[in-house]
């Protein structure tokens, strides 16, 4: 079987994905600052929030890794700083410091959202926060200076993952060794975070985007798409972003066209 590290696998998308992967013979590395109910493989704690974190996660990791998926992620309800930190430059550490440890032909998969299709109006700020390298010195200063609302750390720190993705897909780090970086963007998933997002954004907001496509997804509905991109079926497949949204970006398309 082949080595997965898989983030976030204490809950929701993580923890279905760390189980699948498990069931289709692979060895799965799980990690989350929480401990998971059900225990797939090994289960490493840690804090993908700081450098620090991210250092004392990647020195615990073993060698010989295959697939890096990304799944680990906060709602944007405790604000823009932690938003950023855990969706988009913790992230991006863990898969930079993983790469000496994983064989070519690799894959990284990110969890992105729905939520970050605003690259596409935004392109200059997303691209520049997927440019900024290691985690910001001063966040306050660093939000600033990109127009960084504290309330759209979410949408923000995802946008950014998205436009990254591709950078990474075609950057010498992952690409001399073959390592495809792809992303996986559901639409709303029945899941623990999905409290947060009514919180932030409404009941109404979000019973609108369920309503778009009949129900909310199941991480069971997301977890085999993040798998396949995990396995050699998708090795011509890189700097992709797979919707795993139930057709929700093709509804709302529909009335724009
Ligand atoms: P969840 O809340 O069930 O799982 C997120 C996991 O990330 C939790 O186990 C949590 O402990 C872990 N985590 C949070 N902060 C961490 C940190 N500092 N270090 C390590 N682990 C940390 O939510 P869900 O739905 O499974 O989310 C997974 C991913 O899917 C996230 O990136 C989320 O943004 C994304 N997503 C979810 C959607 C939804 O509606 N549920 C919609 C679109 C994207």
């Amino acid at each position: 079987g082949k080595n997965i590290v898989i983030t976030g696998a204490a809950s929701g998308i993580g923890a279905r994905t760390a189980e699948l992967a498990s069931q289709m013979g692979a060895n799965v590395i799980c990690i989350d600052i929480n401990t998971p109910k059900h225990h797939y493989g090994t289960f490493l704690a840690g804090d993908l929030s700081s450098a620090e974190g991210v250092a004392k996660i990647v020195d615990r990791l073993p060698k010989e890794i295959h697939a890096l998926c990304n799944v680990a992620g906060v709602s944007g309800e405790a604000g823009a700083d932690i938003t950023l930190r855990v969706n988009f430059f913790g992230l991006k550490m863990l898969s930079e410091s993983i790469v000496g440890k994983m064989f070519s032909g690799g894959s990284i998969i990110n969890v992105a959202s729905i939520a970050g299709y605003g690259w596409r109006t935004n392109a200059k700020r997303a691209s520049a926060i997927a440019h900024t390298s290691g985690f910001p010195e001063n966040m306050a200063s660093f939000m600033e200076q990109n127009d960084i609302a504290n309330e759209l750390g979410y949408p923000i720190s995802k946008e950014a993952l998205l436009v990254w993705t591709q950078l990474a897909s075609q950057q010498a780090l992952f690409k001399d060794k073959s390592i495809r970086v792809n992303a996986v963007s559901p639409g709303p998933v029945e899941t623990p975070i999905i409290n947060e997002f009514r919180a932030v954004l409404g009941d109404d907001r979000v019973n609108a985007d369920i309503n778009k496509v009949g129900r909310p997804a199941t991480p069971s509905d997301i977890a085999p798409a993040i798998c396949f991109l995990c396995s050699d079926g998708a090795r011509w497949i890189n700097g992709h972003n797979l919707a795993t949204d139930g057709g929700l970006e093709a509804v709302v398309n529909k009335d724009t066209f």
